[in-house]
């Protein structure tokens, strides 16, 4: 029965250091994360208020959406809350995603091609860990639709002087 027990507590001890690296390995994974969506500029567009207060937002806002919104020839783009966005994909999804990703402006969505899968496994860690919040945005208005403001306008001077190709 001793034996039994000590064997029992050997292996606690034995598992324990197991667990312990996992946690910081995902501490570590939410920290690089954070690093990347900040210096990757998502909170830019995608965090209300976070242009506007030199780059400050409520933990409880950011990445919730329509923080800048654009309009154009394209119509009017809303910034999807990443917070909600990542509640319904696995991380392998998420990856898979934005390898795929083509959007309308302004979402730089080539941006992606730099980070390899771990970092942007990193990135869903961080989003995951802020957990849901906020609401759904406005869907995409085509052009020449009334669409909700706020939003930046994106006004031409008439037709392109110089033709692509030219
Ligand atoms: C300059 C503004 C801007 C920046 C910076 C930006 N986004 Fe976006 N993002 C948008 C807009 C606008 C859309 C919606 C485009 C549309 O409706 O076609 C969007 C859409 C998306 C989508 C939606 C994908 C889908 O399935 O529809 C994801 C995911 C996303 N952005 C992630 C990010 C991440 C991660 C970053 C940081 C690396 C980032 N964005 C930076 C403006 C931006």
């Amino acid at each position: 029965m001793i034996k039994a027990l000590l064997a029992c507590a050997v292996g606690i001890l034995a598992t324990a250091p197991a667990f312990a690296a996992t946690s910081s390995t995902s501490e570590q994974s939410i920290r690089r994360g954070e690093f990347l969506v900040g210096y990757g500029g998502c909170h830019d567009c995608h965090t209300p208020g976070w242009s506007e207060h030199g780059g400050q937002a409520p933990k409880d806002a950011l990445l919730t959406g329509g923080g800048t919104n654009f309009q154009g020839p394209w119509g009017t783009t809303y910034p999807p809350n990443l917070r909600l966005y990542v509640q319904k994909l696995t991380p392998k999804q998420w990856t898979a995603n934005l390898r795929a990703l083509k959007t309308r402006p302004a979402m730089p969505f080539w941006t992606f091609r730099y980070l390899s899968d771990g970092d942007l496994a990193d990135m869903y860690a961080y989003i995951r860990s802020l957990g849901p919040a906020g609401k759904p945005v406005h869907d995409w208005v085509p052009p020449g639709q009334p669409a909700p403001a706020p939003y930046l306008r994106l006004v031409l001077p008439g037709p392109l002087a110089v033709r692509p190709g030219e």
